[in-house]
């Protein structure tokens, strides 16, 4: 009747929650309730559904969900059910992630894909305009939801299958680890305005400005970043923005880990950055992710 919540092998600042068999077996009768249909069409059965999650744990999910993610030392939560059963499929994913989300904020619209989540592919052959989709290349550190208006205050990331991968594994970085912390978000450049756009495939018809380092309430750097998107107007934000790139893959504080499929990383979108390697090529190569981005509720 309860989850454990543990440190990750490699650092504190990860933690890992684990539930059990049994508790995703009490959450399938209320879930049924709902269909995905629904779920997308009807924005209040998401509450419902959150709170049938968190009433299984006592109410004490939503508690440590919140308190970690906003918690600078920590703020990225790995959540491994163990979903070996069949009848924990793809929608049962859906549900579980969505319910994670209404825990603690309001999604943001993912225009990507018109719905309050989104879920891709990386396959062998891709023809998109992102490097989201490219198997045989890393993605970029990064944070997420650098070329919309709304806040991205954290994102959930769950790994919905997975087949014939070798490699591919999730790559994150909390920004107090990082060794250029203090020198980049200190350089003038990085809180100068800079434009952000987007490829076609994101939806996005306008641009926005903003610098990539800003303070949070507490006088401490946060990063708003993504190699592929900002827009330079001029020699010093581009050799700023080469700089920090190389900052950032240099790094030698990133945490590596394969996620297992039926895996959520969540992680607040501030002072956590994150990405994955590259996949071991392979023409049978599938794998599938959901993910949602939103705000804390107040
Ligand atoms: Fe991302």
């Amino acid at each position: 009747m309860s989850f454990t919540i543990n440190s990750h092998k490699e650092t504190n600042r990860v933690r890992v929650i684990k539930i059990k068999h049994e508790d995703l077996d009490r959450l399938v009768f209320p879930f049924k309730k709902h269909t995905i249909t629904s779920l997308e069409y009807k924005p209040f059965t998401r509450f419902t559904l959150a709170k049938s999650l968190d009433e299984v744990f006592e109410n004490k999910l939503s508690k440590t969900l919140i308190k970690t993610l906003k918690d600078r030392n920590t703020g990225t939560i790995i959540i491994e059910p163990e979903i070996s059963n069949k009848k924990f499929d793809k929608e049962f994913l859906i549900k579980l992630s969505t319910g994670f989300a209404y825990l603690v904020g309001n999604p943001n619209f993912d225009s990507m894909t018109g719905k309050y989540y989104a879920r891709f592919y990386v396959k062998h052959q891709d023809a998109s305009d992102s490097y989201l989709r490219k198997a045989y290349t890393n993605l970029d550190l990064h944070t997420d939801g650098t070329y919309v208006k709304e806040k991205t205050d954290w994102l959930i990331m769950t790994k919905m299958e997975e087949q014939n991968v070798r490699g591919g594994e999730s790559v994150i970085l909390h920004l107090d680890d990082w060794e250029h912390l203090d020198e980049l978000s200190k350089d003038p450049v990085g809180k100068e305005n800079f434009l952000w756009g987007s490829p076609k495939s994101k939806n996005t018809e306008y641009k926005v400005e903003h610098p990539v380092f800003k303070k949070d309430k507490d006088g401490k750097p946060i990063i708003s970043y993504i190699d592929q998107f900002p827009e330079p107007k001029s020699m010093k934000q581009g050799l700023f923005l080469q700089k920090l790139s190389d900052a950032l893959e240099e790094s030698k504080k990133k945490i590596s880990f394969p996620l297992p499929v039926g895996s959520t990383i969540f992680s607040n979108n501030y002072f956590w950055l994150h990405g994955r390697k590259a996949f071991n090529e392979h023409s049978g190569l599938s794998r599938e992710l959901l993910r949602i981005r939103g705000t804390f509720f107040n």
